[in-house]
């Protein structure tokens, strides 16, 4: 939560990034398993977990329920869900974050209840959960979603679902409803991330039955039991490619360590475009540029489509790309508060609803600015790297929801960052 003293980043910018960088586990997957993990019959582990604010707060609120959390490390915790003492975690804190859905879909699954404030996150635009409550109604629960709370009730029974639109969200918190239902359930329509594969893969490592992840429909046999194991969350996409673009931004080379390359194979292509290099290993991926960057467009979409997680840091670079590059943002339809930010710095860009024209400048200069939400953040951050002069970034506690000491592992390539 923001405080009046809380603290921000000054980068003084030109530098080049050079070095080698370990990617931290997935955040969106993090939350998404954490939450899974109430489904389970016995303890179980989960293992490079990104410490964020994000999964901080998830496991919090776990344990406002009874699950019994111990840390063993930062990045890895042992979650025992045997003796939960409530199905309705904290209002507070379900409002300030949007993973707090996976919540219901679990507590619903596992006990056949559960109650959610509306859930919070990033303000980027109306993020409706009518495909969760709809995946849950057909699963034979009982919903009211007319209050500020959530409630979902029932003895849940496999159901065929065919999503409205292509959800992450929604597909992962029907997958945890699901997949102790009676009988099978199929989802069609569903997202294909790689979080989506991810989650179901450490549900059938504690003995779910789901096949088709990754794909467009997902097939689920219910179980009645499932057993504890332990689980390795997957890098995070996100800050992968927040890393590749900062890395073609300052015109440095960075190797990036511990990710999966086909997971960035939409922003790869768009780097080799603007003539950044990109060369691909088994689990690493190095990204080096001299010279000036091309322009290029592009549209958001759902997986392997260009992320919209991505869209702010790319535009950044966008802004001292030679040309106009035109950036078209159809999964949410407010997600380019980074680029008001940014003219303060010298970026020229021009807005028409859900496009974004982005005319390059020669450089950027550093400015006041405050991040909106994380991502846009983390826009900010890559534009301070490449300013002339000092960039003065506020907001930070939206960044440090989604990435682990940033600044730290930024000044270890070589970055002038500080907090302070
Ligand atoms: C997840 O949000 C991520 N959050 C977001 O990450 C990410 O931007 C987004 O997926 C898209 O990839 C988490 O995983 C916690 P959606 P989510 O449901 O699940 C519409 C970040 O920066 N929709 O895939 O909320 C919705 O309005 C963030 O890390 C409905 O209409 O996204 C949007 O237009 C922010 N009804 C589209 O679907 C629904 O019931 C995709 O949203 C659900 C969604």
């Amino acid at each position: 939560m923001m405080t009046t003293t809380e603290r921000r980043f000054y980068i003084r910018g030109g530098v080049p990034l050079e070095g080698d960088v370990q990617v931290r586990g997935g955040k969106n997957t993090s939350v998404a398993i954490l939450a899974a993990a109430l489904l389970c019959d016995d303890p179980v582990r989960v293992e490079n977990l990104p410490d964020i604010s994000d999964t901080r707060l998830m496991l919090a609120m776990m344990e406002g329920i009874g699950a019994r959390i111990t840390r063993e490390s930062p990045s890895s915790v042992v979650i025992d869900p045997r003796f939960l003492t409530g199905v309705h975690p904290d209002d507070g804190m379900s409002r300030s974050m949007r993973a707090s859905y996976y919540l219901l879909g679990a507590l619903l699954g596992k006990t056949g209840e559960g109650a959610i404030a509306h859930p919070g996150g990033c303000d980027i635009g109306s993020r409706p959960i009518d495909q969760h409550v709809k995946g849950f109604r057909a699963l034979g629960a009982e919903v009211d979603d007319a209050s500020p709370l959530i409630t979902a009730r029932g003895s849940l029974t496999g159901a065929e679902i065919f999503m409205d639109c292509v959800t992450v969200g929604g597909t992962i918190n029907v997958m945890l409803a699901a997949c102790r239902a009676q009988g099978n359930t199929m989802i069609y329509n569903a997202a294909k991330e790689p979080h989506i594969v991810d989650t179901a893969n450490f549900l059938n490592a504690m003995g779910a039955h789901i096949r088709g992840a990754g794909t467009d429909v997902i097939r689920i046999r219910g179980v009645s039991r499932m057993h504890g194991c332990s689980y390795a969350v997957i890098p995070d996409q996100i800050e992968t490619g927040t890393l590749m673009i900062a890395a073609a931004a300052t015109h440095g080379c960075v190797t990036i360590h511990g990710c999966i390359p086909t997971h960035m194979e939409s922003l790869t292509a768009k780097l080799l475009e603007m003539g950044a290099r990109v060369e691909d290993y088994d689990d690493m991926i190095r990204v080096y540029s001299h010279g000036a960057h091309r322009a290029v467009s592009f549209k958001t979409q759902a997986y392997p489509g260009f992320p919209t997680d991505l869209q702010q840091p790319m535009s950044a670079l966008l802004t001292t790309a030679r040309g106009t590059s035109t950036v078209t943002e159809t999964i949410f339809d407010s997600r380019f508060h980074h680029l008001d930010e940014m003219r303060r710095m010298g970026a020229r860009a021009h807005i028409v609803g859900r496009t974004a024209a982005i005319d390059g400048v020669i450089r950027l200069h550093g400015a006041s600015v405050a991040a909106s939400d994380l991502r846009a953040g983390a826009a900010l951050i890559i534009a301070g790297l490449m300013a002339d002069g000092e960039t003065e970034i506020s907001n930070i506690h939206y960044i440090e929801r989604g990435y682990e000491n940033i600044d730290e592992r930024l000044r270890e390539l070589g970055a002038q960052i500080v907090k302070r």
